[in-house]
Formats: structure tokens, sequence, C-alpha cells
């Protein structure tokens, strides 16, 4: 069983899919997890549409008569399924740069979801067509709403060879407050994938991993690691410290 930290230290998105996807009823069964995000004032300020079939070759007949090409685009049929992430902001004293954010934790918890079912994901945009007018028409968006992309969903294809990751120096982005007395505690750099979920946390606590495995509590989800391709093959190795230790393969997106 993978436990909350081995799926978000594992995960990557697949540029590369094949023409396997969920079923509406799966989707939906981890949007109601997804769903659960932090949420000021539970204000719900999203949704998502599916596009299927004929519907991605109207995505890109909107992506190209915004763009002014006489072509339609063809980057919607790089996955058998696109999940558009729609913002859809509420009259509410909770800003709208908060809803915003919670929108955009629906969309990482989804794709991390999915990811962990075995499905391939990809978040991406269209440049300046996301946010255009016949792009905002299709998807019947109403004026308080906008797009923040859409997740390409499909199956992983057998052989798909894990990308090279940068891995995160967590101790580069971790600090105190400017003035603050005492400096952060530098343990030397936590790198995801080198920290070994299953020891024991350097100040004594008990890790999450640890409770649940004792409470029984930590349960899958209803979807099953099935879409080919071996299960978490990314492991992230031990890298230098240095940021230029590995580059990520970010190439033909
Ligand atoms: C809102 C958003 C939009 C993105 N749009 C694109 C895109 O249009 N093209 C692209 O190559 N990557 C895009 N990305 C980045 C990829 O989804 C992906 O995160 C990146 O290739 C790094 O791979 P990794 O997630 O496995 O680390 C986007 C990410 C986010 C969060």
């Amino acid at each position: 069983m993978t436990s909350a930290f081995e799926a978000v230290r594992d995960r990557q998105s697949l540029s590369k899919v094949t023409d396997v996807a969920p079923s509406p009823g799966e989707v939906l069964t981890l949007v109601a997890a997804a769903g659960r995000v932090a949420d000021h004032s539970s204000l719900r300020p999203w949704r998502l549409i599916e596009l299927r079939g004929r519907d991605r070759e109207r995505l890109g007949a909107a992506i190209a008569k915004a763009e002014g090409d006489k072509k339609p685009s063809t980057k919607p049929l790089r996955a058998p399924l696109l999940i558009a992430v729609v913002a859809s902001y509420r009259k509410s004293k909770v800003a709208r740069w908060e809803q915003e954010a919670v929108a955009s934790g629906v969309a990482h918890m989804l794709s991390l979801l999915l990811d962990d079912a075995g499905w391939g994901v990809f978040w991406r945009t269209a440049g300046s067509a996301t946010r255009s007018k016949p792009v905002a028409k299709l998807h019947g968006l109403d004026k308080n709403e906008e797009l923040l992309g859409w997740l390409y969903v499909g199956g992983k294809p057998e052989r798909s060879r894990p990308g090279r990751r940068k891995p995160v120096d967590a101790s580069r982005f971790v600090s105190r407050l400017p003035g603050s007395e005492k400096p952060a505690p530098r343990v030397g750099a936590v790198i995801a994938g080198e920290a070994d979920a299953s020891s024991p946390s350097t100040d004594g606590s008990e890790k999450k991993s640890d409770r649940s495995k004792k409470s029984g509590t930590s349960k899958k989800s209803g979807t099953s690691k099935k879409h080919g391709g071996s299960k978490k093959s990314v492991k992230a190795k031990t890298h230098k410290k240095s940021t230029k230790a590995a580059e990520r393969d970010d190439s033909a997106q």
C-alpha cells in the first residue's frame, strides 16, 4: 500500500499516454477524495469538465480560433481524457486568490490520485488561448469562472521510461522569519527520494504512516493499479546537493 508520503514523492507527470482512460465513475470516486482539500469557508470554488472523444477536437478548434490558426490544434488529442480545471469564484469575504488556491489544490490532488491509481497524467495549459473567449465559450464558463488548464489523462505505456527529476533540496526552501532568534535547524539536505518514510523521525515523534499502520485507517482508493507499466518505477536516487545534479526531461511537452 502506498503511503501519502510515497505517492507524493514518487509521482511524475507523463506526457505520453495510451488510449485507455478511467471511466466517468472512477473519475468521480477520485474527485470525491480530491475535493477534500483545505477550503476556506467550504466554498467549493471549483468544478471540472470532462472532455472525451470528439470534444477534444472541438477544443483543438477553439484553441486554433483563439490563436488565429486555420488548422485545429492537435494538442488535445494527446490523451483520451482531458479534465478541464475551472476556478469558480464565489461571492464571499474569502479573497479570490484564496479561492484559486483551492481550485488549484483540487487539481494537484486529483492528479496525484490518478497517478497513484496507475494512470498517466499531465497538467497542461494552451498559452494565452487557455483564457481566451473561444475556449471559455466551448466550456460554457460563467463570467465568474476561469480555466486553470487541463489534466491530460490516459494509460501508462508499458515501457514508459521514468523521466529524470530534479531532486528537491528542502533545506533551500525552508527558513525562519528575518530577525528570528534561532536559525532554522540545518541537519543536512533533505531531498525528496532520500528520506526513508519508515525510519523514525528525527525529533522522535511518530510519523503519520506509522500511525495509520497501527490504526489500520490507511485505505486504498477504489481504483486499482492495472493500466500497464510498472507501478512506481521512479525512485528518486541519491543526488548531490548541486542543483545541476539531474536535469528534468521537460522536452517535447
Ligand atoms: C497549472 C500548470 C500548467 C502547466 N502547463 C504546462 C504546459 O502547458 N506544458 C508543459 O510542458 N508543462 C506544463 N506544466 C508542467 C507539467 O504539468 C509538469 O509538472 C512538468 O512537466 C514537470 O513534471 P513533473 O510534474 O513530473 O515534475 C504545467 C503545470 C501546472 C501546475
